[in-house]
């Protein structure tokens, strides 16, 4: 079974104030072990650290003192071994208006990790995020659509929408 774990991780972030400075403890000796294919919620009030320490999960962020082990075995911080592990460990952003960028189609932000990644061929991609698609209730005609929530919002009088009008409805 695979183990993802932190062991003794603390976070300090040095606080500058004009020629002042004072460190300020994110996160304080946190020990757990996570199991592949589980769920597991971590809860706290805000500032309490949450975000922080899933930045050091995912190797955005450097951890004052600690280690992470994947396996076992210590995470590597550069090159090739963190390359493999973002393979295993990924990030889902909770704010859609940072994740989805409107200039893209959902197809294109769907396979972005496997293009980044230079996983599988050009050509399977599409058939890859129809499956995706599939798996959230999807048809596989919503890989071409952009996301345009954010830019009707407001409601302009000129959407500007470079894919094809099906019905009058589908501008408002
Ligand atoms: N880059 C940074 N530089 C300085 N302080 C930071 C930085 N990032 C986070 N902090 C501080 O670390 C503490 C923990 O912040 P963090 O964002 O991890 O909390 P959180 O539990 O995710 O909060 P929320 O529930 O509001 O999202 C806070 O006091 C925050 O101001
Ligand atoms: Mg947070």
């Amino acid at each position: 079974m695979s183990t993802l774990e932190m062991r003794n991780v603390s976070k300090d972030y040095r606080l500058r104030d004009g020629r002042n400075s004072r460190i300020l403890r994110a996160v304080n000796n946190v020990s757990f072990t996570l199991e592949a294919g589980k769920t597991v919620a971590l809860v706290g009030q805000s500032g309490s650290g949450k975000s922080t320490l899933a930045k050091i999960l995912l190797q955005l962020e450097r951890p004052t003192s600690g280690e992470i082990l994947l396996d076992g075995k210590a995470v590597a911080r550069h090159g090739r071994g963190l390359r493999d592990y973002r393979n295993s460990v990924q990030m889902v952003f909770q704010d859609p208006f940072a994740s989805l960028n409107p200039r893209m189609t959902i197809g294109d932000i769907v396979a972005a990790p496997l293009a980044i990644h230079g996983e599988g061929s050009v050509a399977e991609r599409p058939k890859r995020v129809n499956e995706m698609l599939s798996l959230v209730g999807l048809p596989a005609r919503f890989a071409e659509r952009r996301t345009r929530c954010n830019a009707c919002i407001r409601h302009p009088r000129y959407p500007c929408r470079p894919w094809s009008v099906r019905s009058p409805s589908d501008v408002r």
